[in-house]
């Protein structure tokens, strides 16, 4: 059974080079994955396929029509789809939720809004999640759409392949990834720390849990202090050691939860 996920959108043309390359489309070739839009234009009724009208009280831009959009995602909507409203007023999209929707979903199909947006009651009224990719404005759904399709569509079992994995990924143990190093053994002044060079893996396995640590203290002390009470007291030491530097981000602990 393949997952397969619908761009609602204005512009179907922005998401073939995405189906083009890359591990996405290794899983629309493999059979894993399968992919769609629909285009509301296409459910217009006047002469001229009008999408969008003026807010009503007023305002800038133009606001997507919700008749056109309901006929639009009842082209493609059936009792097991899932719709996504892709809005900068969403919770943000992780991999929980990426890695909950390659599990249990079959279909999801993601409202992109161009304008405006789209009218409020069609999205209360006709979508069951809303998710944004960060604290910015983008001029189109779609770039956000293609962010959550790929991160959903890297935990459908047998799209990354054996040659890679999503387990040592950042965010996979709540933490982000260990630096990563590769030939030559010296580069720019910087040599490979000589641990990765010992062959033991013990050691390794030791150093990258250190060097995650350290990283998300020094990046997202948001996330570390979600696992605080699992850390061993050397790390919790370490991560307050970073902060008392100066190194890390500020973030109280009472603020961050
Ligand atoms: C110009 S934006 C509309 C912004 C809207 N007026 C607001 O202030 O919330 C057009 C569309 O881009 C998409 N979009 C913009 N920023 C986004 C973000 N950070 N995450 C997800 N989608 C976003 C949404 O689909 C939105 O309807």
């Amino acid at each position: 059974m393949s997952l397969r996920l619908t761009a609602f959108t204005l512009f179907p043309r922005f998401f073939e080079p995405f189906l083009e390359e890359g591990v996405f489309s290794r899983g629309l070739k493999q059979g894993l994955l399968a992919f769609d839009c629909v285009n509301p234009r296409d459910f217009a009724e006047d002469v001229r396929r009008t999408v969008d009208g003026h807010p009503v009280g007023g305002g800038d831009g133009m606001v997507l029509l919700p008749d056109v959009c309901s006929r639009a995602l009842d082209s493609v909507q059936s009792p097991e789809t899932i719709v996504i409203h892709v809005s900068p007023g969403g919770k943000i999209f992780n991999n929980v939720w990426a890695k909950h929707f390659a599990e249990t979903a079959k279909h999801v199909v993601f409202l992109c809004g161009r304008y405006a947006g789209f009218d409020h009651r069609f999205v209360s009224a006709r979508s069951h999640h809303e998710f944004s990719i960060g604290d910015f404005v983008l001029s189109g759904g779609e770039p956000a759409a293609v962010c959550m399709m790929d991160s959903i569509s890297r935990f459908v079992p047998g799209v990354l392949g054996n040659a890679q994995s999503a387990s040592a990924d950042s965010f996979e143990d709540g933490l982000l990834e260990a630096p990563q190093y590769t030939h030559p053994h010296e580069f720019a002044g910087q040599e490979v720390p000589k641990v990765l060079l010992s062959g033991h893996h013990a050691e390794i396995s030791r150093f990258r849990r250190i060097e995650q640590i350290r990283r998300t203290a020094q990046q997202r002390p948001d996330l570390l202090l979600q696992l605080w009470n699992t850390l061993s007291r050397s790390e919790q030491k370490m991560a307050e050691a970073i902060w008392k530097s100066g190194c890390g981000k500020t973030v109280t602990r009472s603020a961050s939860r």
